[in-house]
């Protein structure tokens, strides 16, 4: 009888454990997290061979639209003569990104830094002749955005890989188990070198489809990873063993699930440089589905895609340049603010500052003359234009002495005051924001 009630108190003392432990988990993750949430855009780049001849990073030879060897006859043409990586960062800067994440390796297995791991890279194995990742990296850090580093699992080109292009596996893991400890070997040593070369502050990992979490060892890397630095991130796409999700062009409907969020979306209908590609997006477009995002709580991560000589197309340029004009005029409706309120009480995208005080309401075209916030049940103190500063008058319509539904809420928004994009409207508060989400209305049964 003592045994058992001595280890029903050690269980119950190691679950308060397990569970504290699992608290400050938690919250250490938050923090890590933390510049990640208040960051909202990082610029995306892939930048490869496949910028040479404008085609599909990568798929283009796995889909069979060019042979391999074809497909490696663009090492000539990566020639990073026009690479100026700090005007690349100067222009990420101006976008209002607070990060970028770049393609150290794509899933062709060619490398954009001087790794040790074989010569298929810009150093030996192009006409670039450089390592163009560090200079990149280092202009992030001189200009404090932080680092992220795409890598992709797959390497097609590697002779110890499974995967080789759509119709041919070079061979079953099951078989050749040896071969596959090799390429793990490989790909796991490459990561260790960027993490001691870079310290990224974020790993990108894409194509973990193609295998299983055991087959990667995902959590033996993820854990050596950390090893190096608790605080890096590692996006979802290492299997099981992310910090947030990676939702890909299509923005997502319903709020995720997943506290932490990135969408990640071409500029046109492209990942990498693609001549024949025009479909951009125009800037209006753009800027609706960032709000969209930091209205739900997600980040952008909008790709650009360089030429093979390193210069970044204009139209791209002129995004970037579009896109930054309104984030550093809306600075402060945008980062470090929160994820908005529901749909119903305000017909658009909003953000809340992190007390929850001020609401901004971002506004799209012309809204004639007001608009609208229902169910708010907290007094207004003052509104203002954002970026522009013109105080805005409100009434409120439909608010009875005798009950607490309140009412409501019309703001008078001149057109004088709009944004050639998108206005955005900030609305301080009495307090912290306050909903009125009870089923009834005005009229209540006492
Ligand atoms: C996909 C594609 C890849 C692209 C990536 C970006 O996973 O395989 O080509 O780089 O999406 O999100």
């Amino acid at each position: 009888m003592k045994k058992l009630i001595t280890s029903i108190f050690l269980l119950a003392i190691t679950s308060n454990f397990a569970q504290e432990q699992a608290q400050d988990t938690v919250s250490q993750n938050e923090e890590k997290m933390e510049w990640f949430k208040d960051a909202k855009l990082g610029i995306f780049i892939h930048w490869g061979l496949y910028a040479v001849n404008g085609i599909d990073e990568s798929w283009s030879f796995f889909n069979g639209y060019i042979s391999h060897k074809d497909y490696l006859k663009q090492t000539k043409g990566f020639t990073a003569k026009k690479y100026d990586p700090a005007a690349w960062v100067d222009l990420i800067k101006k976008s209002g990104a607070k990060y970028s994440v770049i393609t150290s390796k794509h899933h062709d297995g060619f490398a954009l830094w001087d790794t040790k791991f074989g010569d298929f890279n810009a150093v030996k194995g192009a006409s670039s002749k450089k390592d163009v990742l560090t200079p990149f990296v280092s202009e992030l850090r001189k200009n404090n955005l932080k680092v992220g580093i795409y890598y992709s699992l797959p390497d097609w080109s590697y002779n110890d890989y499974t995967h080789f292009i759509r119709d041919s596996i070079r061979y079953k893991i099951a078989d050749e188990p040896k071969r596959w400890d090799k390429f793990l070997k490989y790909y796991q040593g490459q990561l260790k070198e960027l993490s001691d070369t870079y310290n990224p502050d974020l790993y990108w990992f894409d194509g973990d489809w193609e295998h299983s979490s055991e087959e990667w060892q995902a959590p033996k890397v993820r854990q050596m990873l950390l090893d190096r630095n608790p605080n890096t991130i590692l996006n979802s796409r290492l299997n099981d063993q992310g910090d947030y999700a990676t939702p890909e062009q299509g923005m997502p409907i319903t709020r995720p699930e997943n506290k932490f969020w990135e969408l990640c979306l071409t500029m046109n209908d492209s990942w990498g440089y693609q001549k024949n590609d025009h479909n951009y997006k125009t800037e209006d477009q753009i800027i609706g589905i960032f709000a969209d995002v930091i209205s739900n709580g997600g980040n952008l991560l909008l790709d650009i895609g360089p030429k093979g000589d390193g210069s970044i197309p204009d139209e791209q340029v002129a995004i970037l340049e579009g896109l930054g004009r309104w984030t550093n005029k809306h600075k402060e409706a945008i980062y470090d603010t929160r994820s908005g309120i529901p749909k119903e009480h305000f017909y658009g995208p909003t953000t809340l500052s992190k007390d929850q005080t001020i609401l901004y309401l971002f506004v799209k075209g012309n809204p004639g003359g007001e608009v609208v916030l229902r169910g708010l049940k907290n007094n207004i103190n003052r509104i203002w234009v954002v970026g522009e500063g013109t105080k805005l008058s409100h009434q409120v319509l439909g608010k009875v002495y005798w009950s607490h539904y309140p009412g409501i809420k019309y703001i008078k928004l001149p057109e004088h005051v709009l944004d050639e994009n998108m206005t955005v409207i900030a609305v301080l508060l009495d307090g912290k924001v306050d909903l009125y989400r009870e089923d009834g209305a005005v009229i209540e049964s006492n």
